[in-house]
């Protein structure tokens, strides 16, 4: 006896746990499947023993207690919870139990209605008069949080009735993300250095409870309607009829939902689901099958924390545990270093896994992952697996990962700056990995944009190895007596000699729009720009640019001078002009290509336009900025350090050192007032 009351009390302790890390953090340590274990078999125990089951055992209860930060709201009716089966033997027992209680003879049909089992987070909406006055997420099923203004900003949830309400209407559903959603929310995540969500319920329920609704409303939340709690008047007599009626109020139900009469249907229901759960665009971890009648219902009543007539038949678990063997890199098309976990194979729920992402360096070290480690799995989302956590039981000889500081393809310098998570190939348009996203950006349209060379071709052209860096772009005409693309697929002779007419009108090309094609990782049109109308010709900025990798040149003074380039933009700007591959790029293209000068059209009337100037002095009217913006957008060239090839000096109060410089180098000094003038 002694020995079950510890076991029982054992279990309580691990589930309450359980419930603390599930509803509360977030961050589940157990799988689905092993928490009902535990539930399972407290329950058993609890059923064999009746002495020894207490009110406040979890299974008594729905999950966690609410978070601190949001006011408590008692929910009208409480918000329960389902029992589960794992098979459909399970299913059919329950079908022959609910009808033994009803007195229906069990070779009798009773129709039941099937709906997905979504995986995300309950909620309760409450209308009065047909206005949303109240949202609040389930809690511990007693009392929840009121989320009203987050709920608020789900844009498919009706925040009016509009007709055939009754007075009051709360209904029930879950809310969820889509995976697409998911996987755009965690990449932005990862872009900004955050923690990524474990899987779209966690990010759901995280989104939800925001204290900030902009954020939930910037996550796009979904959600399905399948019940309801306290209703001033029923309009339904099943929940068939309840589904029908919450679509026509305007609310979103599931579609996939149907009714279904026995076992053998249910069944059929039950695998075409299965076979379908895969290409929906949202987690379901089962199915809830439900006695339409809501006569019969409410004969059937509750037990403890679920109703006598529903179920939820549990998909086959989703996680699992397995060895990392080793950990690999994993060069991205944009040269992020992903590392990931190459697995003993391990099936997790119908599909075979062997690879998981490990994201970045920073979820390897907050996860502590080695080599060697066994570790639970999950695969979010049904999309990609993911380590969940590492059994720390079972570490015996394993091995810390030392994250690489080369690129595994091309041997280039892996760089992670200060704000990123991510550690990205500084190889570009060098790097295997990264050539054809390279090639592609610098065929697009603000860049070389060539006429009839899309992504397709450029993917295609790869593949065929005829093309490898932008150079071989311009001699294709010229190999063309070996590759006969006239013969290809989709090509004739007619496109071949338009493509070959559309690349040769692009062999003169702006400074800025060159500088834009390189893709340098931060300069984008706007910073190409700026540079292009600082040096003026690609010549004068390559000779720069090669120079800038070490600090104490004067070149790099002069980058950093730029209005609107700082020390992050011109050390990535650096770091491509150092990498050799990167030389031998550019010069095999300046070999086929002409660059032009900067156009200093809109301000070629400015006097200013192209002279070389420098300010001095404290100036009366305009701060330094602003005086050095209002002269680069006049096309002059700002510059720091007098040299005999300035042509302006402008003098501001207490001009000094500079002013005598000028003075000693013969160089036109004017004041404030005649650079505004001249600048007007
Ligand atoms: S009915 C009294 N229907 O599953 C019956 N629940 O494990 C209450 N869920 O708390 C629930 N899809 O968060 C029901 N179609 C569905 C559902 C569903 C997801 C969730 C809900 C519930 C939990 C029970």
């Amino acid at each position: 006896m002694f020995d079950v009351k510890f076991k029982i009390e054992e279990l309580k302790a691990q589930i309450r746990h359980h419930n603390e890390k599930y509803y509360q953090d977030e961050k589940p340590e157990i799988s689905d499947a092993e928490y009902d274990k535990l539930m399972i078999e407290l329950q058993k125990l609890e059923t064999e023993n009746p002495e020894l089951l207490t009110a406040d055992s979890p299974t008594q209860k729905v999950g966690a207690k609410p978070l601190e930060k949001f006011e408590k709201v008692r929910h009208a009716k409480p918000m329960l919870s389902l029992g589960n089966a794992f098979s459909i033997e399970d299913v059919s027992d329950f079908l022959t139990r609910a009808k033994k209680f009803l007195g229906i003879d069990d070779a009798e049909n009773t129709e039941v209605f099937c709906e997905p089992k979504i995986d995300g987070l309950s909620f309760t909406a409450r209308y009065e008069n047909g206005k949303l006055v109240l949202a609040a997420t389930r809690g511990d099923g007693e009392e929840g949080e009121n989320v009203t203004q987050n709920i608020s900003t789900i844009h498919s949830l009706p925040k009016n009735l509009k007709r055939n309400f009754p007075q009051i209407l709360e209904v029930r559903g879950e809310i969820y993300l889509s995976h697409k959603e998911f996987e755009r929310i965690n990449k932005e995540r990862l872009e900004e250095g955050d923690e990524v969500f474990a899987n779209p319920r966690n990010a759901a329920s995280g989104s939800i409870r925001q204290l900030d609704s902009e954020i939930t409303k910037s996550r796009r939340l979904q959600y399905f309607v399948y019940g309801w709690g306290e209703v001033s008047e029923e309009k339904w007599n099943s929940q068939s009829e309840a589904i029908e009626y919450f679509k026509e109020s305007g609310f979103t139900i599931n579609e996939r939902s149907k009714l279904r009469r026995n076992i053998s249907e249910i069944e059929e229901y039950y695998k075409n689901l299965y076979e379908l759960r895969p290409d929906l665009d949202y987690d379901i971890d089962g199915l809830v099958y439900k006695i339409n009648s809501i006569k019969l219902q409410e004969r059937l009543g509750f037990v403890a924390r679920a109703p006598r007539w529903a179920i939820a038949h549990k998909f086959p678990a989703e996680q699992g545990k397995t060895k990392i063997e080793d950990i690999t890199i994993q060069v991205g098309r944009t040269g992020a270093l992903t590392p990931v976990a190459e697995l003993t194979p391990i099936n997790i729920g119908g599909v075979l896994v062997k690879r998981a992402t490990l994201h970045n360096r920073d979820e390897i070290e907050r996860k502590d992952i080695r080599i060697g480690d066994t570790v639970v799995l999950q695969r979010a989302g049904d999309v990609i697996p993911q380590v969940v956590s590492v059994d720390l039981e079972k570490r015996t000889d394993s091995k810390e990962f030392t994250f690489p500081d080369k690129c595994p393809v091309c041997s280039s310098p892996a760089v992670r700056e200060n704000d990123d998570a991510v550690t990205r190939c500084s190889g570009g348009i060098s790097c295997a990995a990264q050539a054809v996203e390279y090639l592609k950006h610098f065929i697009s349209r603000d860049a070389f944009d060539i006429e009839g060379l899309g992504k397709k071709q450029v993917e295609k052209f790869y593949e065929k190895e005829i093309l490898r860096e932008p150079a071989d772009i311009f001699t294709l005409e010229e190999r063309n007596n070996e590759i006969h693309l006239e013969k290809w697929e989709g090509y004739g002779e007619t496109s071949v000699t338009k493509l070959f007419a559309s690349i040769n009108t692009r062999r003169k090309i702006g400074v800025d729009k060159f500088i834009y094609s390189l893709g340098i990782r931060h300069i984008g049109q706007e910073n190409a720009k700026l540079l292009a109308k600082n040096y003026i010709s690609f010549q004068e900025f390559f000779e720069s640019a090669k120079k800038i990798n070490d600090i104490a040149f004067a070149e790099y003074n002069e980058m950093l001078n730029i209005d609107g380039l700082g020390e992050k933009i011109i050390r990535s700007v650096a770091l491509f002009f150092s990498n050799e591959k990167h030389i031998k790029i550019v010069e095999n293209l300046l070999r086929q290509i002409e660059v032009e000068d900067f156009k200093k059209s809109e301000n070629s009337d400015s006097e200013l336009a192209g002279k070389s100037i420098i300010f001095t002095g404290t100036l009366a009217k305009l701060t330094r900025a602003e005086a050095k913006a209002m002269a680069e957008k006049a096309g002059a060239k700002v510059v720091s350090a007098i040299s005999s090839k300035t042509d302006y000096l402008i003098a501001g109060e207490d001009a000094g050192s500079k002013l005598k410089k000028a003075t000693q180098l013969e160089i036109k000094i004017i004041s404030e007032d005649e650079f505004l003038t001249l600048i007007s």
